[in-house]
């Protein structure tokens, strides 16, 4: 985490996503987190988006603004995230030694670990035993290599508006410091946490509340609804809602029985995936069928991808089980269809499960329909400067 201020105080949890801003005031009372300030602002799909769909300096700066006041916050600091390949996440093993020692050690070996120049990122880096008196030979440490053009151009964006950035986290630990303050996993258990944007999904491998592998994979709810809009030769906002109203994500069509056949459906599946068109007849409910299909397969090969990269290394472990949450995971039947053909439980996680929300002003469905938005920015509204 990058700091720019050493004082410690409450501080607003801002996060920019593509498809929208979310701002979180929160804070701890005893076990429980206490949600004072929500607010939502959706970032419209301008032409002014890079091909990546960033969206434009000046229609963040607005949906920031516009999502604080929704909150009704006067908060001016605030902890903000990166994701994306703006970001690069290394966990290293080095031989114990003091800090001084250390901060010399790690900026050695950086260049070797990420793949920009020095000079080009911003690097921060934690040791996993935060008392720095581990008596071990080893020590483990989590580096962190931020893009400076990046980080500098989001903090100018929020500078621009008045708002005083004060820590910069990165999306897939805020979801983990979220989702730590909300569930008690069992020591002895690795789990991979999911969030899934819009553009990003943000994997975070952990043990006994400690990352211990962190990648974001670039795809999201919205590859699906662009999977929507091409195949129905739709603009994207009717595929969007098409996508929330009737969307799901299903093995087979939706009409028919799922085949006993596990052979059959990998022969249909992959002619789908060469050929990008439905085996099945042309019904418009096999169509969306296919159409969300097709963008979820890629996501799973990916997420795949990095479960057995982090298997596979020297001290890799078995996952266990995976945890869901983001705008993304609310498509319906994700989770079977995850747990399917990842062979693992995949179970979708509430931000707000150990939340205390009755002091919030909007009403309980806009709020349970936003919480799996949530998880980013709770985790950087419980931030406190000090923090490691
Ligand atoms: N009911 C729903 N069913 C399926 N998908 C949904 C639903 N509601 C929202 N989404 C999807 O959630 C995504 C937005 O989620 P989220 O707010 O977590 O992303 P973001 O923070 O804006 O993006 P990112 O983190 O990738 O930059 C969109 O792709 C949207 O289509
Ligand atoms: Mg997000």
């Amino acid at each position: 985490m990058l700091k720019f201020l050493s004082k410690k105080s409450a501080i607003l949890g801002v996060d920019i996503g593509t498809s929208s801003v979310k701002v979180v005031q929160a804070r701890t009372s005893g076990k429980k987190v206490v949600l004072e300030k929500v607010g939502f602002a959706p970032i419209p799909m301008d032409n002014a988006r890079t091909e990546k769909l960033e969206p434009s300096d000046l229609s963040i700066a607005d949906a920031v603004r516009a999502a604080i006041k929704d909150s009704g916050s006067t908060y001016k600091d605030i902890c903000c995230a990166i994701s994306g390949d703006a970001v690069i996440v290394r966990y290293l093993t080095m031989p114990n030694m003091t800090q001084d020692e250390l901060d010399y050690a790690v900026r050695l070996q950086a260049e070797e670990y990420i793949p920009f120049r020095l000079e080009e990122v911003n690097l921060d880096f934690y040791r996993l035993d935060p008392t720095g008196k581990e008596t071990s030979k080893k020590i483990d440490i989590i580096l962190v290599a931020a893009r400076k053009d990046l980080v500098t151009r989001r903090m100018e964006i929020l500078k621009s508006i008045g708002l005083n950035p004060v820590m910069m986290d990165i999306d897939s630990f805020a979801i983990l410091n979220c989702i730590e303050a909300n569930y008690v996993f069992p020591a002895d258990e690795v789990i991979a946490l999911v969030g899934i944007g819009a553009t990003n999904c943000n994997i975070n491998i952990f043990e006994n509340g400690v990352s211990k592998f962190a990648r974001d994979i670039l795809a999201g709810g919205f590859t699906v609804t662009q999977s929507i809009a091409t195949r129905f030769g739709l603009p994207l906002d009717e595929a969007e809602r098409i996508k929330i109203d009737e969307g799901a994500v299903f093995p087979q069509d939706s009409s028919a029985p799922p085949e006993s056949s596990g052979i059959a459906e990998v022969i249909k599946d992959t002619v789908e995936q060469i050929t990008g068109e439905s085996v099945d007849t042309d019904s418009r409910k096999n169509k969306l069928a296919v159409s969300i299909r097709q963008p979820i397969q890629n996501l799973i090969t990916e997420v795949r991808r990095s479960l057995q990269f982090f298997e596979n290394q020297a001290n890799g472990k078995p996952i266990n089980r995976i945890l869901l949450t983001g705008g993304g995971s609310k498509l319906k039947n994700l989770d079977h269809y995850m747990s399917e053909r990842l062979g693992l439980p995949v179970q979708v996680v509430n931000p707000l499960e150990n939340v205390d929300v009755t002091g919030l002003s909007a009403n309980s469905g806009k709020i349970k329909d936003l919480a799996p938005h949530l998880a980013v920015g709770i985790g950087l509204g419980l931030r406190r400067v000090g923090d490691k």
